[in-house]
Protein backbone atom coordinates (compact mmCIF):
# COMPACT_ATOMS: atom_id res chain seq x y z
CA UNK A 1 0.00 0.00 0.00
CA UNK A 2 1.68 3.63 -0.87
CA UNK A 3 -0.60 5.63 1.59
CA UNK A 4 -0.29 4.65 5.00
CA UNK A 5 -2.48 2.16 6.70
CA UNK A 6 -2.38 4.14 9.98
CA UNK A 7 -3.39 8.12 9.82
CA UNK A 8 -1.63 8.77 13.04
CA UNK A 9 2.04 7.80 11.28
CA UNK A 10 1.53 11.82 9.66
CA UNK A 11 2.10 12.71 13.13
CA UNK A 12 5.55 10.83 13.84
CA UNK A 13 9.18 11.40 11.98
CA UNK A 14 10.11 7.92 11.23
CA UNK A 15 8.68 4.24 10.56
CA UNK A 16 8.50 2.50 13.61
CA UNK A 17 11.52 -0.10 14.45
CA UNK A 18 10.07 -4.05 13.37
CA UNK A 19 10.72 -4.65 16.92
CA UNK A 20 8.08 -2.02 17.75
CA UNK A 21 5.70 -3.24 14.72
CA UNK A 22 5.50 -7.25 16.39
CA UNK A 23 5.87 -5.61 20.11
CA UNK A 24 2.34 -3.46 19.91
CA UNK A 25 0.59 -5.66 17.94
CA UNK A 26 -2.55 -7.31 19.05
CA UNK A 27 -4.11 -8.82 15.68
CA UNK A 28 -2.05 -12.79 16.15
CA UNK A 29 -5.00 -12.88 18.90
CA UNK A 30 -7.24 -10.43 18.46
CA UNK A 31 -8.44 -11.67 14.86
CA UNK A 32 -11.43 -13.43 16.40
CA UNK A 33 -13.12 -10.30 17.36
CA UNK A 34 -13.52 -9.99 13.98
CA UNK A 35 -17.37 -10.38 13.37
CA UNK A 36 -18.06 -8.03 16.27
CA UNK A 37 -15.98 -5.49 14.91
CA UNK A 38 -17.88 -5.69 11.63
CA UNK A 39 -21.62 -5.92 12.66
CA UNK A 40 -20.08 -2.88 15.48
CA UNK A 41 -19.08 -0.70 12.75
CA UNK A 42 -21.82 -1.30 10.66
CA UNK A 43 -24.34 -0.33 13.37
CA UNK A 44 -21.93 2.78 13.65
CA UNK A 45 -22.44 3.75 10.42
CA UNK A 46 -25.87 3.50 10.34
CA UNK A 47 -26.50 6.23 12.93
CA UNK A 48 -23.72 8.21 11.15
CA UNK A 49 -26.49 8.26 8.30
CA UNK A 50 -29.01 8.54 10.18
CA UNK A 51 -27.48 11.80 11.92
CA UNK A 52 -26.69 12.52 8.82
CA UNK A 53 -22.49 12.51 9.26
CA UNK A 54 -22.73 10.50 6.04
CA UNK A 55 -24.75 9.75 2.94
CA UNK A 56 -27.22 6.61 1.80
CA UNK A 57 -24.80 6.33 -0.62
CA UNK A 58 -22.13 6.06 1.50
CA UNK A 59 -23.43 4.16 3.92
CA UNK A 60 -24.34 1.54 1.14
CA UNK A 61 -20.69 1.40 0.16
CA UNK A 62 -19.55 0.75 3.77
CA UNK A 63 -22.10 -1.84 4.79
CA UNK A 64 -21.41 -3.74 1.44
CA UNK A 65 -17.34 -3.57 1.96
CA UNK A 66 -17.71 -4.72 5.49
CA UNK A 67 -19.56 -7.75 4.55
CA UNK A 68 -17.59 -8.23 1.76
CA UNK A 69 -14.20 -7.82 4.22
CA UNK A 70 -16.01 -10.55 7.22
CA UNK A 71 -16.84 -12.99 4.19
CA UNK A 72 -13.05 -13.03 3.34
CA UNK A 73 -12.53 -13.40 6.75
CA UNK A 74 -14.46 -16.44 7.36
CA UNK A 75 -13.41 -18.12 4.17
CA UNK A 76 -9.49 -17.96 5.41
CA UNK A 77 -9.42 -14.97 2.18
CA UNK A 78 -8.24 -12.05 4.14
CA UNK A 79 -4.50 -11.17 4.35
CA UNK A 80 -3.53 -10.05 7.80
CA UNK A 81 -1.00 -7.72 8.14
CA UNK A 82 0.60 -6.92 10.92
CA UNK A 83 1.71 -3.25 10.12
CA UNK A 84 -2.32 -2.90 10.79
CA UNK A 85 -1.67 -3.32 14.48
CA UNK A 86 -5.24 -4.67 15.36
CA UNK A 87 -8.39 -6.40 13.95
CA UNK A 88 -9.77 -2.64 14.06
CA UNK A 89 -6.97 -1.26 11.55
CA UNK A 90 -6.89 -4.25 9.62
CA UNK A 91 -10.87 -4.05 8.73
CA UNK A 92 -10.41 -0.30 8.22
CA UNK A 93 -7.38 -0.23 6.35
CA UNK A 94 -8.88 -3.24 3.99
CA UNK A 95 -12.47 -1.08 3.71
CA UNK A 96 -10.76 1.94 2.63
CA UNK A 97 -8.58 -0.23 0.21
CA UNK A 98 -11.75 -1.99 -1.16
CA UNK A 99 -14.12 0.98 -1.87
CA UNK A 100 -11.79 4.34 -1.39
CA UNK A 101 -13.58 7.40 -0.12
CA UNK A 102 -16.13 6.37 1.85
CA UNK A 103 -14.33 4.51 4.04
CA UNK A 104 -12.13 6.85 5.37
CA UNK A 105 -15.17 7.90 6.98
CA UNK A 106 -16.00 5.14 9.13
CA UNK A 107 -13.99 6.00 12.04
CA UNK A 108 -15.82 9.28 12.94
CA UNK A 109 -16.87 10.21 15.92
CA UNK A 110 -15.32 7.01 16.80
CA UNK A 111 -11.73 5.82 18.18
CA UNK A 112 -10.24 2.38 18.87
CA UNK A 113 -11.04 3.06 22.66
CA UNK A 114 -14.67 2.79 22.70
CA UNK A 115 -14.24 0.36 19.00
CA UNK A 116 -12.54 -2.07 21.37
CA UNK A 117 -14.16 -1.56 24.41
CA UNK A 118 -17.70 -2.68 22.76
CA UNK A 119 -16.18 -5.39 20.41
CA UNK A 120 -15.08 -7.22 23.72
CA UNK A 121 -18.61 -6.44 25.22
CA UNK A 122 -20.08 -8.13 22.22
CA UNK A 123 -17.63 -11.05 22.29
CA UNK A 124 -18.33 -12.01 25.71
CA UNK A 125 -22.17 -11.83 25.47
CA UNK A 126 -21.81 -14.57 22.90
CA UNK A 127 -19.14 -16.66 24.95
CA UNK A 128 -20.85 -16.33 28.16
CA UNK A 129 -24.02 -18.09 26.06
CA UNK A 130 -21.70 -20.96 25.23
CA UNK A 131 -20.14 -21.35 28.68
CA UNK A 132 -23.73 -20.94 30.02
CA UNK A 133 -25.14 -24.06 27.53
CA UNK A 134 -21.79 -26.23 28.60
CA UNK A 135 -22.52 -25.92 31.86
CA UNK A 136 -26.06 -27.19 31.22
CA UNK A 137 -25.05 -29.94 29.36
CA UNK A 138 -22.55 -30.91 31.88
CA UNK A 139 -25.68 -30.69 34.13
CA UNK A 140 -27.63 -32.82 32.24
CA UNK A 141 -24.91 -35.36 32.70
CA UNK A 142 -24.62 -35.46 36.07
CA UNK A 143 -28.05 -35.45 36.49
CA UNK A 144 -28.61 -38.79 34.22
CA UNK A 145 -25.56 -40.42 36.63
CA UNK A 146 -27.68 -39.39 39.54
CA UNK A 147 -30.02 -41.09 38.27
CA UNK A 148 -28.45 -44.54 38.27
CA UNK A 149 -27.61 -44.71 41.55
CA UNK A 150 -30.31 -43.61 44.07
CA UNK A 151 -30.55 -46.06 46.60
CA UNK A 152 -26.78 -47.01 46.33
CA UNK A 153 -24.71 -45.93 49.46
CA UNK A 154 -21.14 -44.49 49.85
CA UNK A 155 -19.40 -43.32 52.37
CA UNK A 156 -19.22 -39.22 52.55
CA UNK A 157 -16.20 -38.11 53.24
CA UNK A 158 -14.87 -34.92 56.02
CA UNK A 159 -11.18 -33.81 56.14
CA UNK A 160 -11.27 -37.11 53.62
CA UNK A 161 -12.15 -39.02 56.54
CA UNK A 162 -15.44 -41.23 56.62
CA UNK A 163 -17.76 -39.18 57.74
CA UNK A 164 -21.89 -40.42 57.09
CA UNK A 165 -23.37 -42.52 54.43
CA UNK A 166 -25.43 -40.85 51.96
CA UNK A 167 -26.52 -42.06 48.40
CA UNK A 168 -24.11 -42.21 45.60
CA UNK A 169 -26.81 -39.76 43.21
CA UNK A 170 -26.64 -36.81 46.48
CA UNK A 171 -23.06 -36.57 45.55
CA UNK A 172 -23.31 -36.77 42.09
CA UNK A 173 -25.92 -33.46 42.81
CA UNK A 174 -23.85 -31.77 44.72
CA UNK A 175 -21.75 -30.71 41.91
CA UNK A 176 -25.12 -29.85 39.45
CA UNK A 177 -25.34 -27.41 42.42
CA UNK A 178 -21.67 -25.77 41.93
CA UNK A 179 -22.44 -25.47 38.31
CA UNK A 180 -25.80 -23.79 39.04
CA UNK A 181 -23.99 -21.11 40.60
CA UNK A 182 -20.90 -20.54 37.76
CA UNK A 183 -24.48 -19.95 35.42
CA UNK A 184 -25.68 -17.78 37.15
CA UNK A 185 -22.74 -15.40 37.94
CA UNK A 186 -22.32 -16.25 34.12
CA UNK A 187 -26.10 -14.95 33.74
CA UNK A 188 -25.46 -11.81 35.87
CA UNK A 189 -21.94 -11.04 34.28
CA UNK A 190 -23.85 -11.19 31.34
CA UNK A 191 -26.24 -8.76 32.39
CA UNK A 192 -23.32 -6.63 33.47
CA UNK A 193 -21.71 -6.09 29.89
CA UNK A 194 -24.60 -4.99 28.02
CA UNK A 195 -23.93 -1.75 27.84
CA UNK A 196 -22.45 0.36 25.22
CA UNK A 197 -19.21 2.64 24.92
CA UNK A 198 -19.90 3.57 21.57
CA UNK A 199 -19.83 7.27 21.06
CA UNK A 200 -17.62 7.47 24.44
CA UNK A 201 -14.99 8.07 21.72
CA UNK A 202 -10.88 8.46 22.62
CA UNK A 203 -11.75 9.88 26.01
CA UNK A 204 -14.27 12.72 25.88
CA UNK A 205 -17.25 11.84 23.59
CA UNK A 206 -17.64 13.95 20.70
CA UNK A 207 -18.47 17.27 18.98
CA UNK A 208 -20.69 15.86 16.53
CA UNK A 209 -24.05 14.93 17.51
CA UNK A 210 -23.80 10.93 17.43
CA UNK A 211 -26.82 9.07 18.55
CA UNK A 212 -25.48 6.41 21.07
CA UNK A 213 -29.23 5.28 21.73
CA UNK A 214 -29.26 4.00 18.00
CA UNK A 215 -25.32 2.61 18.14
CA UNK A 216 -26.78 0.67 21.41
CA UNK A 217 -30.23 -0.30 20.28
CA UNK A 218 -28.88 -1.87 16.65
CA UNK A 219 -26.51 -3.98 18.83
CA UNK A 220 -29.07 -5.46 21.26
CA UNK A 221 -27.32 -3.17 24.29
CA UNK A 222 -29.60 -2.38 27.09
CA UNK A 223 -28.27 0.77 27.86
CA UNK A 224 -25.49 3.19 27.10
CA UNK A 225 -22.29 3.65 29.66
CA UNK A 226 -22.51 7.18 31.25
CA UNK A 227 -19.14 8.63 31.58
CA UNK A 228 -17.22 8.75 28.54
CA UNK A 229 -13.57 8.73 30.54
CA UNK A 230 -14.79 5.25 32.66
CA UNK A 231 -16.55 3.24 29.51
CA UNK A 232 -13.16 3.25 27.51
CA UNK A 233 -11.17 2.21 30.36
CA UNK A 234 -13.42 -0.32 32.14
CA UNK A 235 -12.22 -3.88 32.01
CA UNK A 236 -13.69 -4.86 35.21
CA UNK A 237 -15.95 -6.79 33.31
CA UNK A 238 -12.95 -8.43 32.27
CA UNK A 239 -11.67 -9.45 35.38
CA UNK A 240 -15.29 -10.48 36.31
CA UNK A 241 -15.51 -13.06 33.63
CA UNK A 242 -12.54 -14.51 34.43
CA UNK A 243 -13.48 -14.91 37.85
CA UNK A 244 -16.22 -17.22 37.02
CA UNK A 245 -14.57 -18.96 34.73
CA UNK A 246 -12.06 -19.48 37.54
CA UNK A 247 -14.67 -20.74 40.22
CA UNK A 248 -15.93 -23.31 36.83
CA UNK A 249 -12.45 -24.46 36.95
CA UNK A 250 -12.51 -24.68 40.74
CA UNK A 251 -15.84 -26.84 40.62
CA UNK A 252 -14.20 -29.18 37.65
CA UNK A 253 -10.58 -29.36 39.98
CA UNK A 254 -12.60 -30.99 42.65
CA UNK A 255 -14.46 -33.46 40.82
CA UNK A 256 -11.33 -34.17 39.16
CA UNK A 257 -9.63 -34.65 42.41
CA UNK A 258 -12.54 -36.48 43.70
CA UNK A 259 -12.01 -39.17 40.78
CA UNK A 260 -8.67 -39.40 40.80
CA UNK A 261 -8.50 -40.65 44.15
CA UNK A 262 -12.10 -42.49 43.81
CA UNK A 263 -10.46 -44.35 40.62
CA UNK A 264 -6.72 -45.70 43.01
CA UNK A 265 -6.73 -49.47 43.74
CA UNK A 266 -6.95 -48.21 47.42
CA UNK A 267 -10.71 -46.29 46.98
CA UNK A 268 -11.61 -48.52 43.89
CA UNK A 269 -14.93 -46.54 43.79
CA UNK A 270 -15.47 -45.53 39.90
CA UNK A 271 -13.92 -46.70 37.03
CA UNK A 272 -13.12 -44.24 34.42
CA UNK A 273 -13.84 -45.04 31.03
CA UNK A 274 -10.76 -46.29 28.90
CA UNK A 275 -11.11 -43.32 26.56
CA UNK A 276 -10.48 -41.13 29.09
CA UNK A 277 -7.28 -42.99 30.62
CA UNK A 278 -3.74 -42.86 29.38
CA UNK A 279 -1.25 -45.92 29.79
CA UNK A 280 2.56 -45.48 31.29
CA UNK A 281 5.47 -45.61 28.45
CA UNK A 282 7.17 -48.38 31.05
CA UNK A 283 5.11 -50.19 33.87
CA UNK A 284 2.68 -52.27 31.28
CA UNK A 285 -0.70 -52.30 34.26
CA UNK A 286 -1.42 -49.04 34.53
CA UNK A 287 -4.82 -46.95 33.53
CA UNK A 288 -3.66 -43.32 34.54
CA UNK A 289 -6.32 -40.37 35.22
CA UNK A 290 -4.46 -38.35 32.90
CA UNK A 291 -7.42 -36.81 31.39
CA UNK A 292 -8.64 -35.80 35.29
CA UNK A 293 -4.97 -34.29 35.97
CA UNK A 294 -5.03 -32.28 33.26
CA UNK A 295 -8.65 -30.83 34.39
CA UNK A 296 -6.90 -29.85 37.78
CA UNK A 297 -4.03 -28.60 36.46
CA UNK A 298 -5.52 -26.07 33.93
CA UNK A 299 -7.32 -24.23 36.95
CA UNK A 300 -3.60 -23.08 37.51
CA UNK A 301 -3.99 -21.55 34.41
CA UNK A 302 -7.29 -19.99 34.79
CA UNK A 303 -6.58 -18.57 38.18
CA UNK A 304 -3.34 -17.24 36.49
CA UNK A 305 -4.89 -15.62 33.97
CA UNK A 306 -7.09 -13.61 36.45
CA UNK A 307 -4.31 -12.42 38.35
CA UNK A 308 -2.71 -11.27 35.48
CA UNK A 309 -5.84 -9.60 34.51
CA UNK A 310 -6.16 -8.08 37.91
CA UNK A 311 -2.49 -6.49 38.03
CA UNK A 312 -3.17 -5.52 34.29
CA UNK A 313 -5.68 -3.03 35.64
CA UNK A 314 -4.00 -2.18 39.03
CA UNK A 315 -2.96 1.73 39.16
CA UNK A 316 -3.22 2.37 35.65
CA UNK A 317 -3.94 6.01 35.47
CA UNK A 318 -7.53 7.56 34.35
CA UNK A 319 -8.25 6.95 30.83
CA UNK A 320 -7.14 4.40 28.14
CA UNK A 321 -3.79 3.24 28.39
CA UNK A 322 -2.40 0.56 26.17
CA UNK A 323 -1.91 -1.76 28.70
CA UNK A 324 -5.84 -2.78 28.27
CA UNK A 325 -4.80 -4.84 24.97
CA UNK A 326 -3.51 -7.25 26.78
CA UNK A 327 -6.98 -8.15 28.22
CA UNK A 328 -7.81 -10.11 25.30
CA UNK A 329 -5.10 -12.35 25.96
CA UNK A 330 -6.26 -13.61 29.01
CA UNK A 331 -10.19 -13.15 28.60
CA UNK A 332 -9.71 -15.65 25.61
CA UNK A 333 -7.05 -17.85 27.46
CA UNK A 334 -9.14 -18.53 30.55
CA UNK A 335 -12.70 -18.57 28.25
CA UNK A 336 -11.07 -21.47 25.88
CA UNK A 337 -9.55 -23.06 28.08
CA UNK A 338 -13.09 -23.67 30.36
CA UNK A 339 -14.63 -24.70 27.35
CA UNK A 340 -12.33 -27.55 26.61
CA UNK A 341 -12.63 -28.55 30.34
CA UNK A 342 -16.26 -28.26 30.44
CA UNK A 343 -16.69 -30.76 27.21
CA UNK A 344 -13.98 -33.21 28.72
CA UNK A 345 -16.07 -33.15 32.21
CA UNK A 346 -18.91 -33.91 30.11
CA UNK A 347 -17.58 -36.70 28.34
CA UNK A 348 -15.84 -38.52 31.14
CA UNK A 349 -19.37 -37.97 33.33
CA UNK A 350 -21.01 -39.38 30.61
CA UNK A 351 -19.11 -42.60 30.91
CA UNK A 352 -18.20 -43.16 34.64
CA UNK A 353 -19.38 -46.12 36.30
CA UNK A 354 -19.56 -46.45 40.31
CA UNK A 355 -18.17 -50.14 41.20
CA UNK A 356 -21.31 -50.20 43.61
CA UNK A 357 -20.53 -53.74 44.96
CA UNK A 358 -16.92 -52.72 45.98
CA UNK A 359 -18.35 -49.70 47.47
CA UNK A 360 -21.33 -51.26 49.63
CA UNK A 361 -18.80 -54.11 50.70
CA UNK A 362 -16.84 -52.12 52.68
CA UNK A 363 -19.45 -49.71 54.10
CA UNK A 364 -18.74 -51.32 57.66
CA UNK A 365 -15.78 -49.48 57.89
CA UNK A 366 -14.89 -46.18 59.45
CA UNK A 367 -18.38 -46.04 61.80
CA UNK A 368 -20.34 -44.37 59.36
CA UNK A 369 -23.59 -45.00 61.83
CA UNK A 370 -22.23 -43.30 64.61
CA UNK A 371 -23.56 -39.91 64.35
CA UNK A 372 -27.24 -41.31 63.25
CA UNK A 373 -26.51 -43.57 66.53
CA UNK A 374 -26.48 -40.39 68.33
CA UNK A 375 -29.95 -39.09 67.06
CA UNK A 376 -31.29 -42.78 67.88
CA UNK A 377 -30.69 -41.89 71.87
CA UNK A 378 -31.63 -37.68 71.15
CA UNK A 379 -34.78 -39.48 70.06
CA UNK A 380 -34.70 -41.60 73.31
CA UNK A 381 -34.47 -38.63 75.75
CA UNK A 382 -30.88 -38.20 76.13
CA UNK A 383 -29.26 -34.90 75.21
CA UNK A 384 -27.09 -34.59 72.67
CA UNK A 385 -23.73 -33.75 74.13
CA UNK A 386 -23.94 -36.89 76.29
CA UNK A 387 -25.18 -38.92 73.73
CA UNK A 388 -22.12 -38.15 71.82
CA UNK A 389 -20.06 -39.20 74.20
CA UNK A 390 -22.19 -42.13 74.94
CA UNK A 391 -21.50 -43.35 71.27
CA UNK A 392 -17.90 -42.08 71.37
CA UNK A 393 -17.15 -44.50 73.94
CA UNK A 394 -19.01 -47.02 72.06
CA UNK A 395 -17.09 -46.73 69.17
CA UNK A 396 -13.74 -47.20 71.30
CA UNK A 397 -15.22 -49.97 72.91
CA UNK A 398 -15.93 -51.86 69.18
CA UNK A 399 -12.50 -50.79 68.20
CA UNK A 400 -11.01 -53.14 71.08
CA UNK A 401 -13.35 -55.50 70.34
CA UNK A 402 -12.91 -55.21 66.65
CA UNK A 403 -16.26 -55.03 65.97
CA UNK A 404 -18.34 -53.05 63.98
CA UNK A 405 -21.70 -51.23 65.99
CA UNK A 406 -24.39 -53.28 64.10
CA UNK A 407 -22.63 -56.21 65.91
CA UNK A 408 -22.74 -55.02 69.08
CA UNK A 409 -25.41 -57.29 71.22
CA UNK A 410 -28.04 -55.52 73.31
CA UNK A 411 -26.36 -56.33 76.68
CA UNK A 412 -22.74 -54.20 75.25
CA UNK A 413 -25.42 -51.22 74.38
CA UNK A 414 -27.47 -51.44 77.85
CA UNK A 415 -23.45 -51.43 79.56
CA UNK A 416 -23.03 -47.69 77.45
CA UNK A 417 -26.53 -46.40 77.87
CA UNK A 418 -29.61 -48.22 79.27
CA UNK A 419 -31.98 -46.12 76.57
CA UNK A 420 -31.02 -48.98 73.94
CA UNK A 421 -33.81 -50.85 72.59
CA UNK A 422 -33.98 -53.40 70.31
CA UNK A 423 -35.60 -50.79 67.34
CA UNK A 424 -31.65 -49.84 67.95
CA UNK A 425 -30.80 -52.17 65.20
CA UNK A 426 -32.87 -50.37 62.24
CA UNK A 427 -30.71 -47.29 63.41
CA UNK A 428 -27.43 -49.06 62.34
CA UNK A 429 -25.63 -49.97 59.22
CA UNK A 430 -24.61 -47.09 56.42
CA UNK A 431 -27.82 -48.30 54.29
CA UNK A 432 -30.44 -47.94 56.72
CA UNK A 433 -28.90 -44.64 58.10
CA UNK A 434 -28.90 -43.24 54.68
CA UNK A 435 -32.67 -44.34 54.44
CA UNK A 436 -33.80 -42.67 57.48
CA UNK A 437 -32.64 -38.74 56.19
CA UNK A 438 -35.35 -36.39 57.10
CA UNK A 439 -34.18 -33.02 56.39
CA UNK A 440 -34.83 -30.95 53.34
CA UNK A 441 -31.51 -31.60 51.12
CA UNK A 442 -30.31 -34.59 52.95
CA UNK A 443 -28.20 -37.10 51.28
CA UNK A 444 -30.79 -39.84 51.20
CA UNK A 445 -32.49 -41.56 48.67
CA UNK A 446 -35.88 -39.56 49.07
CA UNK A 447 -34.18 -36.06 48.83
CA UNK A 448 -31.95 -37.17 45.96
CA UNK A 449 -35.16 -38.34 43.58
CA UNK A 450 -36.66 -35.17 44.00
CA UNK A 451 -33.36 -32.89 43.21
CA UNK A 452 -32.96 -35.28 40.26
CA UNK A 453 -37.08 -34.70 39.09
CA UNK A 454 -36.54 -31.25 40.24
CA UNK A 455 -32.98 -30.91 37.76
CA UNK A 456 -34.66 -32.66 34.81
CA UNK A 457 -37.27 -30.15 34.79
CA UNK A 458 -34.93 -27.29 35.20
CA UNK A 459 -32.52 -28.33 32.58
CA UNK A 460 -34.68 -29.49 29.96
CA UNK A 461 -36.49 -25.93 30.27
CA UNK A 462 -33.18 -24.20 30.23
CA UNK A 463 -32.11 -25.70 26.81
CA UNK A 464 -35.49 -24.95 24.87
CA UNK A 465 -35.39 -21.62 26.55
CA UNK A 466 -34.95 -19.01 23.52
CA UNK A 467 -31.78 -16.82 23.89
CA UNK A 468 -32.90 -13.99 24.85
CA UNK A 469 -34.99 -15.55 27.99
CA UNK A 470 -31.46 -17.68 29.12
CA UNK A 471 -29.80 -13.85 28.64
CA UNK A 472 -32.35 -13.05 31.69
CA UNK A 473 -33.58 -10.02 29.70
N1 LIG B 1 -5.56 -2.91 19.99
C1 LIG B 1 -6.02 -1.99 20.98
C2 LIG B 1 -6.62 -2.75 22.17
O1 LIG B 1 -6.87 -3.89 22.03
C3 LIG B 1 -7.06 -1.11 20.42
C4 LIG B 1 -7.09 0.24 21.01
C5 LIG B 1 -5.87 0.99 20.73
N2 LIG B 1 -6.06 2.35 21.06
C6 LIG B 1 -5.06 3.24 21.03
N3 LIG B 1 -5.34 4.42 21.35
N4 LIG B 1 -3.84 2.87 20.75
O2 LIG B 1 -6.82 -2.21 23.21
Amino acid sequence: MGESKKSWEKRLAGQPDPLTVDFVQSLSYDTRLYKYDIVGSIAHAQMLAEQKLITKAELKAIKEGLIEISQEIAEGRFKFDKTCEDIHMAIEAALIAKIGEPGKKLHTGRSRNDQVAADIRLWMRDEIEVLQSKITGLQKAFVKLAGKYIKDVMPAYTHLQRAQPIVIAAYLLSFVEQFERDFIRLKNCGQMINISPLGSGAIAGSTLPLDRKSTAKQLGFSDISYNSIDAVADRDFCAEFIFDCALVATHLSRLAEDWIIYSSSEFGFVRIDDSYCTSSSMMPQKRNPDVLELIRAKTGSVYGSLMAMLTILKAQPSGYNRDLQEDKIHIFAASDTVRASLDMTRAIVSHTKFNTKEISAGLGEGFLDATALAEYLVRKGVAFREAHGIVGSLVAYCEKQNKKLAELDLDEFKQHCTSIETDVYENLGAANVASKYVTEGAAGPKQAKEQIAYWTGELDARCSMPDARRRGK
